[in-house]
């Protein structure tokens, strides 16, 4: 996808560095060999090493899909001690060797957690130059919402996905609009079912990844890495506008939620920058919900800081 041009559009070329790990080397040896045999004409070179300072030398985007993987019965905190072992060691290769203005999505799990560990041991880097994946969460909660009203994906806007990549996420409608042929109309307005919003809806968002993973026996793929490609396009060329995205970054504070944490807020970009949403009216079901996904977070980086010892 990266290669054909759907992250970063039609006229950008790219070298890929793929990073793996040892075990893995001689898969990443075929994909290099595939990239090359599929002569993407935006696809300059590629770098496919188990080195990470050859992988992390003056990258522009990085984007952090490796990890310790959640195997089917695994909670997300499982796979925390794992995980934030190798984002602390990443942290220092990328600080060192990366591009100054590199930017970074963090999608292995905990995507909020691994992405604030990385923030915290790489304090070079700007932390708004660090963030993580839940496009995926906002867009199955667009999803869900276009199949209860049969109407197309694309006329469904802005969801907000508040919180942590995980089951305490918080996908909020309550700002959602839908076009139609009269204009834009609140959705609250057209889904009737009140009851369904507040109760299956946020349940079916948030479980949404076990299902995908009961399934297959293996976490989301294309739609994570379809999700990975709507978060740095957007990033970079900007949101649509009249539109917002949601995306895992450091929080300055805003809406209450403690600053420093990764949390996932709406947002708008324009030319690499992204700023969070203002002034949007939260009601009491919305404040639990954001300030118990919060509570969460703050209990995995206290989890995290205790698996690293420090
Ligand atoms: C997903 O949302 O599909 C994944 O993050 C699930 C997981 O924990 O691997």
């Amino acid at each position: 996808m990266i290669a054909r041009g759907i992250m970063l559009g039609p006229d950008q070329p790219m070298i890929l560095h793929l990073l793996d790990i040892e075990p893995a080397s001689s898969s990443l040896e075929a994909v290099k060999m595939e990239l090359q045999d599929s002569a993407f004409p935006l696809l300059k070179g590629v770098i496919a090493t188990t080195n990470v300072v050859e992988a992390c030398k003056d990258v522009n985007i990085v984007i952090m899909i490796g990890g310790f993987p959640r195997i089917a019965g695994m909670e997300r905190k499982d796979v925390m001690s794992k995980n934030v072992v190798i984002y602390k060691a990443q942290a220092s290769a990328l600080e060192r060797y990366a591009s100054d203005d590199c930017k970074v999505l963090v999608v292995a799990n905990p995507a909020n957690t691994n992405a604030l560990i990385l923030k915290e041991f790489a304090p070079s880097i700007p932390e708004e130059n660090i963030t993580c994946l839940t496009r995926l969460d906002h867009n199955r909660a667009l999803a869900q919402l276009a199949d209860k009203l049969s109407v197309p994906v694309s006329s469904v806007k802005n969801v907000i996905v508040w919180g942590n990549h995980s089951s305490t996420q918080y996908p909020d409608t309550n700002h959602a609009t839908v076009s139609t042929k009269t204009g834009d109309r609140p959705l609250k307005e057209l889904v009737t079912d009140h009851n369904w919003l507040k109760n299956e809806f946020i349940v079916e968002v948030q479980q949404r990844g076990a299902a995908v993973l009961r399934a297959r026996k293996q976490s989301s793929a294309f739609s994570a890495a379809g999700a990975a490609c709507d978060h740095i396009r957007d990033w970079f060329l900007g949101t649509p506008k009249g539109t917002w995205v949601s995306m895992g970054v450091c929080s300055d504070g805003s809406y209450g939620i403690p600053p420093g944490l990764v949390y996932s807020f709406p947002v708008i970009c324009e030319k690499g920058s992204w700023k969070i949403v203002q002034g949007l009216s939260i009601d009491e079901f919305s404040r639990e919900k954001m300030d118990d996904s919060a509570r969460e977070l703050a209990e995995e980086k206290d989890l995290a800081y205790s698996c690293l010892n420090v």
